[in-house]
């Protein structure tokens, strides 16, 4: 038999009974000193941290990321300094605007987070499963959201919410595209692609810069439900995604993702059609084809949800020298946004935990603050400049200067700017009954919502191709009834 250890306090000190509570007399009140009791009781009550504000419901495993072609002309990240090198990663899926219990079949944006635990840092592509998104400046995010999440009287999910939204805000008709087309409802979390969808940048060791797109290809296939499906499975399994995920893994079907890359030279960005920083748009392949870079493994699945999964951190803002950001509104607003979640959701130190922390040396200023558990061996080298060998800044991390023009001002991000070639392209490459599926979704979603809004978001289909405008309407009984000719 296997010895067996013994039970102690979060002290340390053995406990002689774990069942029964001290009370005076058999049948009795309880006693205050029982401390353990009291104990049980405390830490229950501090077992939730605030969900995520958005991607509340997600699943995630550790994996690596193997190089497999030389980019080092584009970027002198250490992670991609020789072929066949490895990298420990860390991934984390979600759906964006469920609950921490929300089911996983659901059509939603899936998010594709992933850190790569670089020799200089962590890195953190923090990307969806689609390549563009609903909106092209952050100041909108929390409108957006709001939309997606619930109604502050009833509770319940509004799709007049939604639909106004998007039909007074064009840009997201690219996006809105694919929501309900059939990739916005995945089989799983292994059965999707990944795209870093902003724009970064990448800086080579001569100094140079070029604008970077990040894409994941699934090497299991695209596989999608049907809204039908998805019904039949959430009636079963809320936890669909989840269960695939760990069980491929435990069983060693190591799901694979092609990591590829578009490469856009620096001077490119004033001469295409479109704004190259505009996170409503793709960078056609045909102009900036797919670049293999490596392949992303996953094969480890987190012993503990709650260490590992819920305390995981991802920020857009953490980048690694010869990996930069680039003048995407959305991506600066982001890359202040999630460390300020982080240290309210998960707490200050949160870069510390296991998850979170980096698998190289770390060596910085900060230490005060609630939880920190590393004890700072700094000695009196605890400001900066001192003259007593603290850590020092390298030019290695410096970027060639950007440049930069233009009035401070509010600049109206509607005006001019085409929302509807790039959402047509993706409807004209569908096949008639991928089409025929995305219309029969938005109509299906558009149940309820007052007509006005209806019409208001018909004409940006038609705009976008008057097949898509004309076949939406169809199916909401409003043929003939919308004031095309006035939009053209
Ligand atoms: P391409 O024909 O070279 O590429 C089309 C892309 O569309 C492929 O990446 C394909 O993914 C993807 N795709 C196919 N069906 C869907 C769908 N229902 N939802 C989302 N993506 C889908 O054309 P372009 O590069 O010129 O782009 C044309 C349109 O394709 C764009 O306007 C955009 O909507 C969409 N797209 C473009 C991407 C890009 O980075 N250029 C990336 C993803 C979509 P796969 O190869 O996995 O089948
Ligand atoms: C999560 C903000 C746009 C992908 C989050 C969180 C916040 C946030 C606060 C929760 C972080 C946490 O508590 O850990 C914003 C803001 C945006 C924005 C302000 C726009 C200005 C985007 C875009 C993408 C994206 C464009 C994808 C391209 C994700 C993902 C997560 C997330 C994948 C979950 C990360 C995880 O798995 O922990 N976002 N977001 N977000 N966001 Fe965004």
């Amino acid at each position: 038999m296997t010895k067996t250890t013994t039970l102690t306090t979060t002290a340390g000190a053995p406990i002689a009974d774990n069942q029964n509570s001290l009370s005076a007399g058999a049948r009795g009140p309880l006693l205050l000193q029982d401390y353990q009791l009291i104990e049980k009781l405390a830490h229950q009550n501090r077992e939730r941290i605030p969900e995520r504000v958005v991607h509340a419901k997600g699943s995630a495993a550790y994996g690596t990321l193997t190089i497999t072609n030389d980019i080092t002309k584009y970027s002198k990240a250490k992670v991609f300094s020789e072929i066949g090198k490895k990298t420990e990663v860390f991934l984390r899926f979600s759906t964006v605007a469920g609950e921490r219990g929300a089911a996983d079949a659901e059509r939603d944006v899936r998010g594709f987070a992933l850190k790569v635990y670089t020799e200089e840092g962590n890195w953190d592509i923090v990307g969806n499963n689609t390549p563009v998104f609903f909106i092209r400046d952050p100041l909108k995010f929390p409108d957006f959201i709001r939309t997606q999440k619930r109604h502050p009287s009833t509770n319940l999910r509004s799709p007049t919410a939604m639909w106004d939204f998007w039909s007074l805000s064009p840009e997201s008709l690219h996006q809105v595209t694919i929501l309900f087309s059939d990739r916005g409802l995945p089989q799983n979390y292994r059965s999707m692609n990944g795209y870093g969808s902003h724009t970064y940048s990448f800086i080579n060791e001569a100094g140079e810069r070029f604008w970077v797109k990040f894409h994941f290809k699934s090497m299991q296939g695209i596989k999608t439900w049907t809204n039908r499906e998805a019904e039949a499975v959430v009636a079963k399994d809320r936890e669909s995604s989840q269960r695939d995920l760990y069980e491929a893994i435990e069983k060693g079907d190591f799901p694979r993702w092609r990591f590829c890359v578009q490469i856009m030279p620096e001077t490119d960005a004033e001469k295409t059609p479109y704004n190259p920083f505009d996170l409503t748009k793709v960078w056609p392949h045909k102009d900036y084809p797919l670049i293999e870079v490596g392949i992303l493994e996953l094969n480890r699945n987190a012993q503990h949800y709650f260490a590992e999964v819920e305390q995981s951190s991802f920020s857009p803002s953490n980048i690694v020298p010869g990996i930069g950001f680039s003048p995407d509104k959305m991506l600066q607003g982001r890359i202040f946004a999630y460390a300020d979640a982080h240290r309210y959701r998960v707490g200050t130190h949160y870069e510390a935990l296991p998850v979170n922390r980096p698998r190289c040396p770390v060596h910085h200023y900060h230490a005060d603050g609630a939880m920190l558990s590393d004890i700072p061996n700094r000695g009196d080298a605890y400001y900066e400049p001192n003259s007593f060998n603290g850590p020092v800044q390298t030019q290695r991390a410096a970027e060639p200067p950007l440049k930069i023009s233009g009035d401070a001002d509010r600049y109206d991000h509607r005006a001019g700017n085409d929302d509807y070639t790039q959402a047509g392209n993706l409807f004209r490459l569908m096949t008639p009954e991928q089409q025929g599926r995305l219309m029969d979704n938005i109509a299906e979603a558009m149940q309820g919502v007052p007509q006005e809004i209806v019409k208001r978001q018909i004409v940006h289909f038609y705009l976008a191709d008057k097949a898509y405008g004309l076949g939406v309407a169809d199916r909401m009984g409003l043929k003939g009834e919308v004031a095309f000719q006035a939009a053209e």
